[in-house]
């Protein structure tokens, strides 16, 4: 049986993480920009360190990122070399509406992504837009305090206009946020947001994820008046929680850690807040301000699929058990005692993949899409300056045969899969370069230097015999 004829095997990457050239083209400041690498970085990307301008003290990794910005024409062409069909990316917010409140947008910015998408179409690639991808223009986390402000949904709605009928003719697969469920983890990365002492921090993350989740909302409608064609996705960081033993305390505190996940997916999908979430945020007193329509948009406007970011599952120990942690995408849990591990302590779970794909497809039975996954490891490039990386071809192999037999054996409707990232660029949680997760080896290092060059490495042979033999040559 396999994978459909049309699946959709690619990369995915977002403007921030790639790009550079945040001084160019007359693109303004975002969050994003002004996270620095180095110790400082986790209490900046969580809201605890206010940072809304760049000083010198730090190092700021989205300025120069790989320079994608001038080196995109030779990205696409090596992605082209490939076989993709689809290519993830995302939009920089500040290159359209440099401030964020512009009433114009900035023709500079908007011929950009032009080219990007047709540079995509001399080689068959689709694209499949993130509308942000943690991006929020320093100039709305001015003037209104980021999604903690309900403002924020015009300026959204007005950036999704323009790139809906702007691209009308490119793009048709868009998804509204990238890890919506970040907004709980790393609200000032994810949201724009920054918190002054004293506040109640949860009731501002889940306003704000409400503002957010009508933006979608009102997105999602937006993208279908404009091209009935258009397909939105949300997307969210996902990964099952295994209790970590059978004791009930740790199975009820590996499903509230689902559950909170699942909130935004619950009503992005299904289109109103569920039960759990209502009673809790209620009982807690963070349940958000809502207006008078709000709970109509949502129930009116669902995705049309489902996507995630699957890197890791997660094991989860009631509070006090005093078990050992592990890293892992968004959040540390228990550390799984069957699992492997990568360079950054992330575990390697293939079969958690499987799991986690029938779990949302039994919940909502909507397409599934895989936008991000994959290995961040250091590459060492050989001798001859080539880099074998047998390890990352390892993982994904693994991962892409826990996916088939989703497909074959479970009946899951899968859409696409986009590896993070094709192409090696600046790490999200960690700022850092030397997480490498491409195909594609750029000279760059960790202390800034290096030529910027792209080589390919072994898995890019490797990756190109799977897309060619739709999965089938693993
Ligand atoms: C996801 C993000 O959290 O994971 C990406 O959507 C990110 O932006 C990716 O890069 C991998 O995480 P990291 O921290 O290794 O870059």
């Amino acid at each position: 049986m396999g994978f459909q004829n049309n699946f959709l095997w690619g990369g995915a990457t977002a403007a921030n993480q790639c790009e550079g050239g945040i001084f160019e083209g007359g693109r303004g400041l975002a969050n994003v920009d002004v996270c620095p690498s180095g110790s400082d970085r986790g209490a900046v990307i969580t809201g605890h360190l206010k940072m809304l301008e760049m000083d010198d003290a730090h190092v700021y990794p989205a300025i120069e990122a790989i320079d994608h910005y001038h080196h995109f024409k030779e990205d696409i062409r090596l992605f082209g070399e490939m076989g993709f069909k689809v290519y993830r990316l995302s939009i920089a917010w500040t290159r359209i509406f440099p401030h964020g409140d512009e009433e114009e947008p900035n023709e500079e910015g908007l011929q950009f992504y032009k080219e990007i998408f047709e540079e995509c179409r001399k080689y068959g690639i689709q694209p499949l837009v993130t509308i942000s991808h943690f991006d929020c223009p320093i100039g709305l986390i001015k003037k209104y305090g980021g999604w903690r402000s309900r403002e924020m949904i015009d300026f959204y709605l007005h950036l999704c206009d323009v790139l809906f009928n702007r691209y009308k003719d490119y793009v048709t697969y868009w998804l509204t946020f990238n890890e919506i469920n970040m907004i709980l983890h790393a609200p000032f990365m994810g949201a724009g947001i920054y918190f002054e002492d004293g506040e109640n921090e949860e009731r501002i993350k889940y306003q704000a994820a409400h503002h957010e989740l009508v933006a979608s909302a009102l997105a999602t409608r937006m993208a279908h008046e404009v091209n009935p064609e258009n397909k939105v996705g949300c997307m969210f960081a996902a990964g099952s929680a295994y209790p970590y033993t059978c004791k009930p305390e740790d199975v009820w505190e590996a499903l509230k850690t689902d559950q909170e996940n699942y909130f935004f997916v619950d009503v992005q999908a299904r289109g109103y807040y569920p039960s759990y979430a209502s009673a809790r945020l209620a009982k807690n007193g963070v349940f958000p301000v809502m207006e008078p329509g709000d709970k109509e948009i949502l129930k009116r406007h669902p995705v049309d699929f489902i996507s995630f970011s699957y890197y890791n599952s997660r094991c989860i120990a009631a509070p006090g058990s005093g078990r050992e942690e592990a890293g892992g995408n968004l959040f540390k849990s228990a550390k799984n005692p069957y699992l492997d591990f990568s360079e950054w302590g992330w575990p390697i779970d293939p079969l958690g993949l499987r799991i986690t794909l029938n779990q949302i497809y039994d919940r909502y039975q909507k397409p599934l899409f895989i936008v991000e996954n994959g290995l961040g490891a250091v590459d060492i490039p050989n001798e001859n300056g080539e880099v074998e990386d047998d390890y990352r071809i390892d993982y994904l192999r693994r991962h892409i045969r826990a996916m088939k037999t989703a497909v074959e054996e479970d009946g899951v409707e899968l859409m696409g899969y986009t590896s993070w990232a094709p192409i090696d660029l600046i790490s999200a949680g960690s700022g850092e370069m030397r997480k490498r997760y491409g195909f594609i080896y750029v000279d760059k290092q960790e202390d800034g230097k290096g030529t910027l060059s792209r080589s390919r490495k072994k898995s890019f042979y490797w990756y190109r015999k799977v897309i060619e033999t739709n999965g089938e040559v693993l």
